[in-house]
């Protein structure tokens, strides 16, 4: 299923065997990214969407997958066989992401998809390529609490092999605050999607609300999408993207993605899912400073 080579994402990523390492990050306009993304910066910036197309933009680790998961549900009337389909990767592409073939990039994967077509990306605002304003495609921002997604982002870098290493918690914090993680600074971020939201018909959701009340949201995302989908849909689609059984799901719990790129023996992708657990990671002193 990876491309046309027909490979799982897990042969193609053992056929790209020693050329994942953790790749250093290079800037494009101060914003720091992979190094695979910069190579192939122009062919990102030149894609042209369809205006049947959506986009859903994040900071890393704000909910992403959460998200792709209650729109591909949603786009499916809740039927979990076809939300199986593939793995996440597959049905929602990462629009920037390149790794070391076979593994597929995600322009080569919407290359041979119809729109209209989900599109994931984790770009600042200024990054995103400008086809998806100017045909006014529909988009999704979702944003988590600094402290939470830094945690998040921390766990996800311990096991994720092809981002820079996390090294130490504390310096961690630092490098985050100072934007220096891969996608530059969450500051930046939330606020550059914030000030376009009304301008761009950006849907802007949040993490937290998600988790306080799961079917309003889903609810709030579909109006977004202009369907109208019975309220015994609307709870399934809830249940079949709570943490426990997305955790579960191996079409939704990144699996699919093996050694050497991510090591879930390190960390689990699909992790804790809470509100609040930077509480059990910040030091008095280091509340202070924030
Ligand atoms: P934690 O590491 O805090 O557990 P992204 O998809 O943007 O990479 O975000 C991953 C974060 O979202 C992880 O947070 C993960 O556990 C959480 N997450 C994924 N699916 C979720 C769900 N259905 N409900 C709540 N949190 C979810």
């Amino acid at each position: 299923m990876a491309g046309k080579e027909e490979l799982s994402y897990s042969e193609a990523i053992a056929a790209a065997g020693d050329a994942f390492h953790r790749f250093p990050l290079i800037k494009i306009q101060g914003v720091p990214l992979m190094c695979h993304i910069v190579h192939n910066w122009d062919s990102i910036w030149a894609f042209r969407p369809d205006p049947s197309d959506l986009l859903i933009a994040t900071y890393p680790k704000a909910g992403t997958t959460w998200t792709q998961e209650i729109v591909d549900l949603l786009l499916n009337n809740g039927d979990a066989e076809v939300a199986r389909r593939a793995p996440t990767s597959f049905r929602i592409p990462f629009l920037e992401i390149h790794s070391p073939p076979p593994v597929p990039s995600g322009l080569s994967l919407l290359k041979d998809m119809d729109p209209p077509r989900v599109i994931k990306t984790h770009l600042p605002f200024k990054l995103v390529p400008e086809g998806f304003w100017k045909n006014k495609c529909k988009a999704i921002y979702v944003a988590r609490n600094a402290k939470d997604n830094l945690v998040s982002y921390y766990h996800f870098d311990r096991m994720n092999l092809t981002q820079p290493e996390p090294g130490p918690w504390d310096g961690y914090i630092h490098k985050f605050m100072n934007g220096e993680l891969a996608w530059g600074s969450w500051y930046d971020h939330v606020k550059g999607y914030w000030e376009e939201r009304e301008k761009r018909n950006i849907l802007y959701i949040f993490y937290e609300d998600m988790k306080e009340n799961p079917q309003r949201e889903v609810e709030r995302i579909m109006r977004y999408l202009d369907l109208s989908l019975a309220d015994d849909v609307i709870s399934r689609i809830v249940e079949l993207t709570s943490f426990k059984t997305m955790k579960e799901n191996p079409m939704a719990n990144y699996s699919f993605i093996t050694k050497p790129v991510f090591d879930q023996s390190i960390s689990p992708f699909m992790r804790k899912g809470v509100v609040g657990d930077w509480t059990n990671h910040f030091s008095p002193a280091q509340t202070s400073q924030w």
